[in-house]
């Protein structure tokens, strides 16, 4: 409340976008922690600002998670939007999670609402030394990994490190290891201690630090005062081009971190 009064939504991005130098930053009004209708509109804005960088023909590679889904619900194009040319990808392999929020329905959903085309990566989250080494070498995986390296656009979530640890079920001594690096965030399989430095990835098959590091524009979707540390985490890593968060972890960012 101070706050707020304090830091209208127009100055909460105006002030994260200097900070980070982001091209640009939007902020949707509430806290994704308190309610669903928040997270509609963060999906929504999410949307909005994916349609509004894509042009026709583009690559785009997405990542997992609720955010993500709700960003694929929202996606409703122009009618006079024509993305027939365009392709969306997983950005990594991620048959761990529940299949309503794996990146292969994202980027299979996304694609059908804009009438583009896709493709997927049938591999999971996780791999072992063997499996992966056998799959990464799989023409039909090496293909697609390729897409994905090709991405012009990758749109991610962000989660806190050791909820993510806990969702993907990551065995007790490697969720110790990761805490005791000091993760706090965990974006695209990379999980990232609060100066954004990578302490811990994950072996997965798809895109990689390097892909991001060159990709043209980098979109980064999350809300909540509970994701605030995260986000501020990637954010520091440095690679977001354009943020959509909600207003409980912009005020955070801006008056704590
Ligand atoms: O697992 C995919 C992923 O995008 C993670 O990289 C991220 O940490 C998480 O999902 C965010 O999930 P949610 O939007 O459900 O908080």
């Amino acid at each position: 409340p101070v706050v707020k009064e304090l830091f209208g939504l127009a100055n909460l991005e105006e002030a994260i976008r200097q900070s980070y130098g982001l091209r640009k930053v939007v902020v949707v009004p509430g806290d994704c922690d308190a309610s669903p209708l928040v997270k509609r509109e963060l999906g929504r804005a999410g949307a909005r600002a994916l349609l509004s960088s894509m042009n026709e023909g583009d690559g785009v590679a997405v990542t997992g998670g609720t955010t993500l889904a709700e960003v694929a619900e929202q996606l409703n194009p122009p009618h006079n939007l024509t993305m027939k040319d365009s392709w969306f990808v997983p950005a990594r392999g991620g048959l761990g999670e529940s299949l309503e929020i794996q990146a292969n329905t994202i980027a299979s959903g996304m694609a059908k609402r804009v009438g583009a085309g896709y493709r997927l990566l049938h591999v999971p989250d996780l791999l072992g030394k063997e499996a992966y080494e056998s799959l990464v070498h799989d023409p039909n995986i090496e293909d697609i990994v390729n897409m994905i390296r090709q991405a012009r656009i990758v749109v991610h979530g962000i989660g806190d490190a050791m909820e993510m640890a806990r969702r993907r079920k990551l065995e007790p001594q490697v969720t110790e290891q990761i805490r005791k690096e000091g993760a706090v965030a965990e974006s695209f399989g990379y999980y990232f201690n609060e100066d954004g430095v990578v302490v811990h990835k994950m072996r997965t098959l798809g895109l990689r630090l390097e892909d991001i590091m060159k990709t043209e524009t980098v979109i980064g979707i999350a809300g909540g005062k509970s994701k605030a540390k995260a986000i501020h985490a990637v954010l520091r890593f440095g690679q977001e081009d354009i943020l959509v968060i909600d207003e409980a972890a912009a005020v955070e960012i801006v008056t704590q971190l």
